[in-house]
């Protein structure tokens, strides 16, 4: 497990495509653009035999720490890699003094929802808002 190096850009995208994680309204591109402008260094990915295997995209904003794209390859799930780069998440959080660690998966997820829990984590009764304030065009060469 280590910091996204700019050269893992391609595999990793491709890594998410494959996971389902890309969506019109986001360009993966972009998201990594952006997040290697803030805490470049929570962004990890897990590589084995010199593929990337698996990802995660932490932040934390003085209140609360947050994990975005977290991915592990088709081929390797089941073998625990997505509960490491979870607690890998939350000891990086934690050394900054981050309290809590807040994810959002799909409501129709069951199967991400059962991995949290088994990991401790509980569904807060909230409704997620959110605001966009750039939209992400989508890429011509997108698939
Ligand atoms: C979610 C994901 C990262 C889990 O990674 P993984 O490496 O397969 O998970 P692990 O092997 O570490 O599993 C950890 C625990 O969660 C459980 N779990 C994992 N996937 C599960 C599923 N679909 N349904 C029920 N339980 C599941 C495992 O049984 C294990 O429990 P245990 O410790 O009691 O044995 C992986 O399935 C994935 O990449 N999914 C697609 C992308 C995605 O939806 N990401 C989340 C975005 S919010």
């Amino acid at each position: 497990m280590r910091p996204f190096e700019v050269a893992d850009t391609e595999p990793v995208v491709a890594l998410w495509r494959a996971a389902g994680l890309v969506v019109p309204w986001n360009d993966p591109y972009l998201d990594i653009e952006r997040k290697l402008t803030v805490q470049p260094e929570m962004f990890l990915v897990g590589e084995a035999g010199g593929a990337v295997v698996a990802t995660a995209m932490i932040g934390y904003d003085g209140h609360r720490g947050w994990v975005n794209y977290l991915a592990v390859d088709g081929s390797r799930r089941g073998e625990g890699l997505g509960a490491r780069m979870m607690a890998e998440a939350e000891r990086l959080l934690s050394e900054r003094g981050c309290a809590k660690l807040n994810l959002q998966v799909r409501s129709t997820n069951a199967g991400v929802i059962a991995f949290y829990r088994s990991l401790g984590y509980g569904v807060d009764e909230v409704t997620s808002l959110g605001k966009r304030l750039i939209p992400d065009e989508p890429r011509a060469d997108a698939p």
